[in-house]
């Protein structure tokens, strides 16, 4: 049996610790497995840069952060387009130089609707949920995330031992343009007293209100905000006019424009920390760890029992698998009706509305 392994889009914690999971159980149990390992995701398989790789160089990967396959983002839109330089007919040529018998696909949204794609072409593929910002659909967590929640938590705290010193408002931003499962988890993990995501938009006043609250209540105050925070007046915009307003912007992110204006109002000092690329590195967390190598065994069984076109999931604590097809271009964003929301909101932090 030949496989091909690819790890694609944005990196994160685990993307070595599935692979592990994936190799042993499939080579532990089959010795005439021929694993090839495509670098820098969808790039490799299109300019061919791939190579047969031994099992045991995925033997011992688990606590080890990034890919050791490498990665890169490919617009899907490029992918699909039909020119001279069409990438998804090169994808498939190199599929079939290999002669694999199923590629093995490690990537968040993007990368899903690249592989539904593929899938649809005919190549046999299965995928894996990764992303620090847990939004690919149909899946409860995708790998990664956890360690980023931890990762940006204990940021948050160290923030705040020093806004207590100074009597400051802090504001943390955490990675999540699209989406805000991190900064929720990551705010509520760290007892934050407002958190800003792009699902809520935010009314710049309530904000305002709310860090003079709890400046007032325990003499300073902690804001996370998702990267893709936005306030109530933006989000009239349509995405790619937001987008364009952004990049005119540049210096002017989200979280500085809050700051300023809290600043401004409040005559409270008030300063932005942003953790960035710090949430995606590093080795994975015992969580992650273990359901990397759970999603990876389970990525063997699927690919033992040639069950092709799906991506795995994790189900109520059970893992299963989608059909790509179902959850290709859909995103798990959070829902304004979701338990965490209402806890949160019962335990008095605000999402400034
Ligand atoms: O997809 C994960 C993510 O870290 C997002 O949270 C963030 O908006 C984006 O990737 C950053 O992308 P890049 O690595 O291309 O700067």
């Amino acid at each position: 049996m030949k496989i091909g392994i690819l790890t694609s889009g944005g990196d994160c914690a685990g993307l070595n610790a599935v692979m592990q999971g994936f190799v042993k159980t499939i080579t532990l149990s089959n010795s005439k497995v021929e694993i090839y390992g495509i670098a820098n995701g969808y790039g490799g398989l299109i300019s061919g840069e791939y190579k047969v790789l031994k099992p045991e160089e995925f033997y011992d990967i688990l606590k080890l952060g990034g890919t050791i396959l490498g990665t890169s983002r490919q617009s899907y839109k490029k992918i699909i387009q039909k020119n001279e330089n069409d990438k998804a007919a090169r994808m498939k040529e190199n599929y079939k130089k290999m002669g694999l018998d199923v590629l093995i696909i490690l990537g968040g949204q993007g990368t899903h609707k690249t592989a539904a794609f593929l899938a649809s072409e005919g190549l046999n593929i299965i995928a894996l949920p990764k992303t620090i910002d847990n939004d690919v659909f149909g899946t409860d967590f995708t790998f990664g995330f956890h360690t980023a929640v931890s990762v940006a938590t204990e940021c948050i705290d160290r923030v705040e031992t020093t806004a207590a010193s100074h009597g400051r408002i802090m504001l943390v931003e955490i990675m999540g343009n699209k989406v805000g499962w991190l900064a929720l988890y990551a705010g509520i993990a760290s007892s934050a007293d407002v958190i800003l995501i792009p699902e809520i938009p935010y009314n710049i006043e309530s904000v305002i209100n709310a860090a003079k609250l709890a400046k007032k209540q325990k003499g300073y105050c902690i804001i996370v905000a998702a990267e893709g925070a936005i306030d109530k007046e933006d989000a009239l915009f349509a995405q790619k006019n937001r987008m364009q307003k952004r990049i005119e912007n540049i210096k002017m992110t989200a979280s500085n424009k809050i700051a300023k204006a809290i600043e401004e109002k409040l005559g409270v000092e008030t300063r932005v920390t942003v953790p960035g690329y710090i949430q995606r590195g590093g080795s994975p967390n015992a969580y992650d760890r273990v359901i990397c190598m759970q999603m990876g065994s389970f990525a063997a069984e699927l690919a033992k029992g040639r069950k092709y076109g799906v991506t795995v999931a994790l189900n109520n604590g059970k893992m299963t698998y989608n059909s790509l097809a179902s959850i290709a271009g859909k995103a798990k964003s959070v829902s304004l009706n979701h338990e965490m929301i209402r806890m949160a909101k019962d335990t008095g932090i605000s999402f400034g509305e």
